[in-house]
């Protein structure tokens, strides 16, 4: 009777088949769906659904979720337009020069400072709402400034800043464009990706947000560019300042800040 003993050989073959064939399956399926996916840097053990997703190429945000890359810790809350560097009604010039009463002991009687602190007259108005907004919100760190600004409205600083951008300006003006320039305010320096300060900070190419530097105290310049550098401060909003520090050496931001303090010293009245 050897017919039915080739069925049944024929019918376990099939089945051994059909059983190797989905064991196949499962252990691709693990290899590519998991076991490849877990072994890249950027793994989440998120679960198997999202690891089959990742793998698929899915974008992550279809499954509303986000990782941090996608939704990193915001820098700065001020969203910068170009209305705020207006010229401001003189109604909130006065309001803001009273309210500056209260400044005047750091930042000088003319905003131009006698101690370490920074310059504000004639700081672009938009600088001084967003620096103040970003010491309210925990942005920027000074236990001082952090303290001050907890009771100021939006309004407070737009007031503020109104004032101190009408002051003389008793600094020189912001640096234009001239051979004479050291090389990293004029050209920067291309092989670190190094851009020019002049190219934000300029009298000609004033980035919105950029601050007027000329004239502020240097111990002041000196210790904002080491907080960029070492990623302390972090509220410039897209790096564009640590970015430039963070590849500077002590020298360096030495030689700037010497450069740009001596540009107009506060006048001595
Ligand atoms: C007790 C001294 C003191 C007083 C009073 C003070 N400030 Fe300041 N201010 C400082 C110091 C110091 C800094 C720099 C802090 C830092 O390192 O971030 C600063 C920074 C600032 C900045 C940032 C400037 C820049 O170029 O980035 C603004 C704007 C400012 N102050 C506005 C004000 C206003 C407006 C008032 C009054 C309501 C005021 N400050 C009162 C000491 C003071
Ligand atoms: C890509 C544009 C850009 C370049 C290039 C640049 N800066 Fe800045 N810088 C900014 C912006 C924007 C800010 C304000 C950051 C913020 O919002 O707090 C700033 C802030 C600063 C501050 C802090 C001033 C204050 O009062 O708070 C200093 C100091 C400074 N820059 C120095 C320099 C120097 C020196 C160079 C050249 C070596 C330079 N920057 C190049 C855009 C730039």
């Amino acid at each position: 009777m050897a017919k039915p003993n080739a069925d049944e050989h024929s019918g376990r073959f099939a089945r051994i088949s059909i059983v190797a064939l989905i064991a196949l399956t499962v252990i691709s399926l693990l290899v590519a769906f998991l076991w490849l996916p877990s072994v890249h840097a950027d793994f989440r053990a998120a679960g198997v659904w999202d690891s089959i997703c990742r793998a698929a190429g899915v974008p992550s945000t279809w499954g509303g979720q986000n990782d941090e890359r996608s939704s990193p810790v915001v820098a700065t809350n001020v969203v910068l337009l170009p209305a705020m560097a207006k010229r401001a009604p003189s109604d909130s010039i006065g309001r803001g020069a009273t309210l500056a009463l209260n400044c005047t002991m750091c930042h000088g009687a003319q905003g131009m400072s006698r101690s370490d602190a920074p310059n504000l007259a004639g700081q672009y108005p938009e600088v001084i709402v967003k620096q103040l907004t970003d010491y309210k919100n925990g942005k920027r760190a000074s236990s001082i400034m952090m303290a001050l600004s907890q009771n100021l409205s939006d309004q407070n600083m737009r007031d503020l800043a109104a004032y101190y951008a009408s002051l003389p300006k008793a600094r020189t003006a912001p640096t234009t464009y001239d051979e004479t320039l050291p090389a990293l305010v004029r050209v920067g320096d291309p092989m670190r990706n190094i851009a020019p300060c002049i190219s934000c900070h300029g009298g000609v190419d004033q980035k919105i947000g950029a601050p007027w530097l000329e004239g502020m105290p240097k111990q002041y310049l000196t210790q904002q560019l080491t907080l960029f550098k070492q990623g302390e401060r972090r509220n410039d909003g897209e790096l564009q300042m640590r970015n430039v520090a963070r590849l500077m050496t002590a020298e360096e931001i030495e030689s700037v800040a010497t450069f740009y303090a001596r540009k107009g010293l506060p006048r001595r009245e």
